[in-house]
């Protein structure tokens, strides 16, 4: 029996996943290739340097997605606003944004501001940055 997902992602579209080279942004980024995703932005700091990132990308690639990961702290808005811009001169405008970065340390004083920063970000690539495009 094939069963017809209830949900499908624009194909035309750029969807991009911060933190998306992490443990479960890969797991996200192949079941939104399953449902016909095609153009997938990757931010995290370490880019293409894992071997795991590399691999991700080759299997996307494989199934017809543009996948990009550029290097990028999505805490850094100069940067941010800058590999966003160079992404979508080769990606159709951004449709969604899922926000998977996460720094976790075990003691929780020295991580507090950092996970801090990150959500803030988030609020600001919504608003101000990956929507501002067409
Ligand atoms: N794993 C679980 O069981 C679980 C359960 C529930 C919820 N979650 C949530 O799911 C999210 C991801 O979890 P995960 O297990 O996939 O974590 P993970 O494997 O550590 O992935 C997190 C990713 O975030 C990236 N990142 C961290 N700081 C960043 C920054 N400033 N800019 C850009 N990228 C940054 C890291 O890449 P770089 O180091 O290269 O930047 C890393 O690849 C978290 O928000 C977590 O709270 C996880």
């Amino acid at each position: 029996m094939i069963v017809k997902p209830l949900y499908l992602f624009d194909s035309q579209k750029t969807y991009v996943i911060a933190g998306g080279l992490g443990g479960i942004g890969r797991s996200i980024a192949r079941w939104m290739a399953e449902r016909g995703a095609r153009h997938l932005l990757f931010l995290s700091r370490s880019g293409t340097t894992r071997q795991e990132a590399r691999a991700l990308l080759e299997e996307l690639n494989a199934q017809q997605v543009q996948a990009l990961a550029p290097q990028c702290d999505i805490t850094d808005l100069k940067q941010l606003r800058t590999v966003v811009e160079e992404a979508c001169k080769q990606m159709p405008p951004i449709k969604g944004c899922i926000q998977g970065a996460m720094v976790l340390r075990v003691r929780p004083n020295p991580a507090f501001p950092q996970i801090i920063i990150c959500f803030r970000a988030q609020m600001l690539i919504n608003d101000r940055i990956l929507f501002s495009k067409p």
